[in-house]
């Protein structure tokens, strides 16, 4: 059975302002879950209606088999990690993490216990003595974690807790979180709107907008069976290619060339082609009898790791083509042929914009 269960949940603050539309989501022990999406899109709103923080205008939210919807939030068993970390000032790490559990009566020895298990686990026990203002941002953002994790709670929500630290230190406790959240059976409910954070820490990712789940998958599918343009767009950087093309028969046409359309109940007028950067192939690889498509490099961005080449497509110059490619320049013109593998290929209606192929 799964530990957390939101039914049908709804909140509406006025009639053109639902941050949280009709959303339906179950985390089940050990399960990591991600809301991912641009801001605005209801991911702190749906959060603070499961820690209690907010009540929902319609809808139920289950924890274990008790139905919490409106059970105070100190009543329903969760920890919660801000991206503010939110420590109190005056005290030390030590008395940070073990504030919520003396508040419980915990008894002393207990708290002891805990709180050295914990601060173990997190790199922290050089710390105990000091204040939080004498820590660096990650030993903050660590602290508040633990003073968490001490609680063994019922579920864990996290809103954005990486995005105060620079982008090293991030990729740094990001690796630590997985690790951490992995050793522990609690479901996790994550919020962000950075992909990375979504693609490496979860089980399974729903990405939002505009307050409706538009997909709920684990991540290795949402980036390779983007549901919806919305998705498709939304996560991959660089972004998936996206171009809105003319059908002529069994074929969308790419400016000048030709490219096959997969079987369709009926053929549409138009449709949206997306393909990832990193599929674009250089013609070559391909098969025989598949279109070559010829484009004009007008851009090479060094990336270290990869080149990041734009491309103008010929017959219709406002396309771009963004490929990846290792090592030096593997033509000799700025003139290349490209080849689109259709395995790659992502169609999506024009105006639903949802996955047709
Ligand atoms: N207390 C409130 N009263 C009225 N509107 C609110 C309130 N809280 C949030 N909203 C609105 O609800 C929408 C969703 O807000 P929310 O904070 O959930 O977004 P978010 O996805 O967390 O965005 P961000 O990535 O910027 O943190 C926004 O349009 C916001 O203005
Ligand atoms: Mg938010």
């Amino acid at each position: 059975m799964a530990q957390l269960q939101l039914k049908n949940l709804n909140k509406t603050y006025g009639p053109k302002n639902i941050p949280v539309k009709n959303i339906s989501l179950d985390v089940s022990e050990g399960e990591f879950l991600t809301l991912l999406g641009p801001s605005g899109c209801g991911k702190s709103t749906t959060l603070r209606l499961i820690a209690g923080l907010e009540q929902p205008t319609k809808g139920e939210i289950r924890i274990g088999d008790r139905n919490v919807t409106y059970t105070k939030p100190g009543d329903r068993n969760i920890a919660m990690v801000f991206q503010s970390y939110a420590l109190y000032p005056h005290l030390t790490v030590y008395e940070n993490m073990a504030s919520s559990l003396k508040l419980r009566k915990v008894p002393r020895a207990e708290i002891e216990t805990l709180v050295t298990e914990v601060s173990q686990a997190l790199g922290l026990t050089e710390l105990l003595d000091r204040k939080p203002g004498k820590l660096s941002g990650g030993q903050r953002q660590r602290v508040a974690l633990g003073r968490a994790l001490v609680r063994k709670p019922a579920v864990f929500l996290l809103d954005e807790p990486l995005s105060n630290l620079d982008a090293l230190l991030r990729e740094k406790v990001r690796a630590e979180l997985k690790q951490l959240f992995a050793a522990q059976q609690a479901p996790v409910v994550y919020v962000t709107h950075d992909q990375t954070e979504a693609m490496t820490l979860s089980t399974k990712v729903a990405v939002l907008n505009n307050g409706n789940v538009q997909q709920l998958d684990p991540p290795h599918l949402i980036y390779t069976r983007p549901t919806n343009q919305f998705v498709a767009g939304f996560v991959g950087s660089p972004q998936m290619n996206l171009f809105v093309l003319k059908c002529q028969g069994n074929f969308a046409m790419l400016g000048d060339f030709p490219l096959r359309l997969p079987d369709l109940p009926t053929m549409p007028p138009e449709i949206v082609l997306g393909i990832r950067p990193e599929n674009v192939s250089f013609a070559g690889e391909m098969e025989a009898g598949e279109t070559v498509i010829k484009g004009e490099v007008f851009l090479v961005e060094n990336l270290g790791m990869q080149n990041l080449i734009s491309i103008r497509v010929k017959g219709d110059d406002s396309l771009t083509v963004r490929a990846l490619l290792p090592g030096d320049r593997p033509w000799n013109s700025d003139a290349v042929e490209l080849f689109f593998p259709p395995d790659s290929i992502h169609w999506f209606d024009v105006k639903t914009g949802d996955r047709l192929h």
